[in-house]
């Protein structure tokens, strides 16, 4: 198979509007991509012809919807090649598949266990291990990151000890783009007798993920990035993990049996699952996914590389620019700071050309930090961009450039 872009991005229907009467060239969609029409279709078919509650009802609607949302979870067992769909839980994001097993897998810990994290992450995999580190005492350790954007892989090594219970990274980092070798920190990790959990959010976008080949303990991601709905994500864990682990929330579809004196659980997934869930967000993502597995996804990362590929040639070395994050093998992330402006500054007026760019902190001020920096701009491809879209932001950032020289 190869990749036909044009093809692709008649599939998107936003992607014909204007922004200031010039065409839309959408360079945010690490923030959230654009969703193709099976998408939206398979949200609309639902609501108009097939909804209900699931795991609830006996009606046919019930029992359609209760397939519709299972076969879902069948869609990110295959996307992350897990062994089963009941390693599958779905929440409302990554950002809830973190929180979820720092809550649970959390209550076994004790004040000076170690959790192994990384000056990149997203806030969303800090905040929640410092809830713990303020609740119970345990300690958070940081890898560091080089001046490229890379994990400093023997200070990794120097961080693992007998009380690291949990290393949790990301796969891809949203900011700079840096893809880490999970595989062999996953591995170090297990040598040192602690879990692991994988934040995919870029991950699983932009390349294809297998949990069993990575031997990943734990794997998040979002559906909104993966061209999905917003709304939804999926905590893949390994069944004996999952079994062991306490839930959640409590409420409805998550338990065995109540009465006012005893509780018993339903188990995994549903024990994960409390009260009615995202159903039209969940078969939305089943069909985002089911649409990805109709292209070819090694063509798509290749198409997404020759997009920053292009930009890089483009801006010809320019000394007008600075970019945070080069790391060899990085992904399809520009994040940069233009001499003499803000950020904010820079995403504005490129709007003003039609260009969507996302500039802040980008939810990792840990990292802003390491590059000294208090935020970036920052251009992220999606498989729907192209050759023309990156020469225009070139173009666009050169214009940009004159207001502030
Ligand atoms: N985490 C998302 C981003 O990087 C929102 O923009």
């Amino acid at each position: 198979m190869s990749f036909d872009v044009s093809a692709a991005r008649a599939q998107f229907p936003i992607l014909s509007r204007e922004i200031h009467g010039k065409p839309l060239i959408y360079l945010d969609s690490a923030a959230s991509s654009q969703k193709p029409k099976a998408v939206i279709d398979a949200m609309s078919r639902a609501m108009e012809y097939s909804y209900a509650n699931v795991h609830r009802g006996l009606h046919t609607l019930a029992n359609e919807t209760t397939d519709a949302y299972e076969a879902a979870r069948e869609s990110v067992r295959r996307l992350l090649n897990a062994g089963e769909a009941s390693e599958i839980v779905f929440t409302k994001g990554a950002t809830e598949g973190i929180n979820l097993v720092a809550s649970s897998f959390g209550l076994s810990l004790k004040a000076g266990d170690e959790i192994v994290l990384s000056e990149m992450e997203h806030h969303a995999n800090i905040l929640p291990w410092h809830f713990l580190r303020e609740r119970s005492g345990i300690v958070l350790k940081f890898i560091p990151v080089t001046d490229d954007g890379r994990l400093d892989m023997d200070a990794f090594r120097a961080l693992l000890g007998p009380q690291t219970r949990m290393v949790a990274v990301g796969h891809m980092s949203n900011v700079t783009g840096t893809v880490n070798p999970v595989a062999e920190i996953i591995a170090a990790a297990h040598v040192a007798g602690a879990l692991t959990l994988i934040d995919g959010c870029q991950a699983v976008v932009h390349q294809k993920v297998d949990v069993r080949a990575l031997d990943a303990d734990f794997y998040v991601f979002s559906s909104h990035k993966l061209y999905g709905p917003t709304g939804i994500g999926a905590l893949y864990g390994k069944a004996e993990l999952l079994a062991r682990l306490p839930p959640y929330q409590g409420g409805g579809e998550m338990i065995g049996t109540v009465s006012l004196d005893e509780i018993t659980y339903a188990d995994p997934p549903h024990r994960f699952e409390a009260g009615t869930p995202a159903i039209l967000e969940a078969i939305g993502l089943g069909a985002a996914i089911t649409w990805l597995e109709g292209l070819d996804r090694e063509a798509i990362t290749a198409h997404e590389h020759a997009l920053y590929d292009r930009v890089k040639t483009g801006l010809n070395g320019a000394n007008w620019l600075t970019e945070i994050g080069t790391a060899p093998g990085k992904g399809a992330i520009f994040s940069f700071n233009m001499a003499g402006a803000h950020a904010h500054d820079v995403a504005q007026i490129l709007d003003r050309y039609g260009i969507a760019v996302r500039a802040g902190t980008h939810c990792a001020e840990p990292l802003m930090r390491r590059f000294g920096v208090t935020s970036t701009a920052r251009a992220s491809f999606g498989l729907y961009n192209t050759l023309a879209e990156a020469d225009a932001f070139v173009e666009a950032l050169t214009k940009t450039r004159t207001f502030f020289s």
